[in-house]
C-alpha cells in the first residue's frame, strides 16, 4: 500500500467515526426520564381508595408495552410509548384546571411545575419520536381519560393518570434502560 492509499483508509475510518458520532441518535436522556419521574412520584399521595371504580374506565392498554426484552425495534416502541404518554398529558394539562380545594387534588405545586418543565423539555428534545398519525394506540386511553375529567370525577381522572404515567416512565426505565441515553 502507498502512503496516499493508507491515508485514504485512514481518511475514510475518521470520516466514519464522526458520522456515527454525530448522526442524531432518536432516544431520550435517561436522567432526565428519571427526573421527571421522581418529581411525579413525590408530588402527591397514593392513589386512593374510592378512585378505584374508575379503573373500568381508564386503563392503561398494557399491550402498548413491548416484551421486557429490549432490542432495537423495541427500543423504538417503548420510547414511543413514553412519548406518547408525555404528549397525552401535556394536552391534558393545558385543557384542564388541576382541581383544588374540597375533593381535588392536593399535590405539591412546585413539584408538578417542575415536572411540566422537563416534560416540555423531553417532548421537544424527543420529537423525532413522535409519530404522524398521533397518539395512537393511546388516542383511546387519552379519551376516557378526557372523559371522566369532565363527566365523573376530576379529582380520580388525574389521579389515575399520574399513576399510569408513573407505572410508563417506572417501567420502561427498568426494563428498557439500554433505550435511554444515559450521562455519567
Ligand atoms: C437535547 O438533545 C441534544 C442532543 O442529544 C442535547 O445536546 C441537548 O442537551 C438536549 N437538550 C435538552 C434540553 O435536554
Ligand atoms: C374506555 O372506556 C370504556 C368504557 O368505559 C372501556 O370499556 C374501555 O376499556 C376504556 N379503554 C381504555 C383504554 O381505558
Ligand atoms: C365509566 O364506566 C361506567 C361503567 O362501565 C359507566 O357507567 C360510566 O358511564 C363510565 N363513565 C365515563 C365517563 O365513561
Amino acid at each position: 500500500m502507498t502512503v496516499s492509499s493508507v491515508l485514504l483508509v485512514l481518511l475514510q475510518v475518521c470520516g466514519l467515526h464522526l458520522m456515527v458520532v454525530a448522526m442524531p441518535t432518536c432516544t431520550l436522556e435517561g436522567n432526565m426520564v428519571r427526573s421527571a419521574h421522581h418529581l411525579l412520584r413525590d408530588l402527591g399521595g397514593r392513589f386512593p381508595a374510592h378512585c378505584l371504580p374508575y379503573n373500568t374506565n381508564i386503563s392503561f392498554p398494557d399491550s402498548a408495552f413491548p416484551a421486557a426484552k429490549a432490542n432495537h425495534i423495541q427500543c423504538r416502541r417503548a420510547l414511543r410509548v413514553v412519548y406518547e404518554s408525555l404528549q397525552g398529558a401535556e394536552q391534558v394539562f393545558e385543557d384542564h384546571e388541576l382541581p383544588v380545594g374540597v375533593g381535588g387534588v392536593t399535590w405539591d405545586d412546585d413539584k408538578f411545575i417542575k415536572f411540566q418543565h422537563l416534560q416540555h423539555r423531553l417532548l421537544e428534545n424527543g420529537s423525532c419520536l413522535s409519530s404522524v398519525d398521533g397518539l395512537g394506540v393511546l388516542s383511546s386511553y387519552f379519551s376516557n381519560v378526557t372523559e371522566v375529567l369532565q363527566q365523573d370525577s376530576a379529582a380520580c381522572g388525574w389521579m389515575a393518570l399520574r399513576r399510569d404515567l408513573l407505572r410508563v416512565l417506572e417501567s420502561t426505565l427498568h426494563n428498557q434502560h439500554i433505550c435511554f441515553a444515559w450521562r455519567d
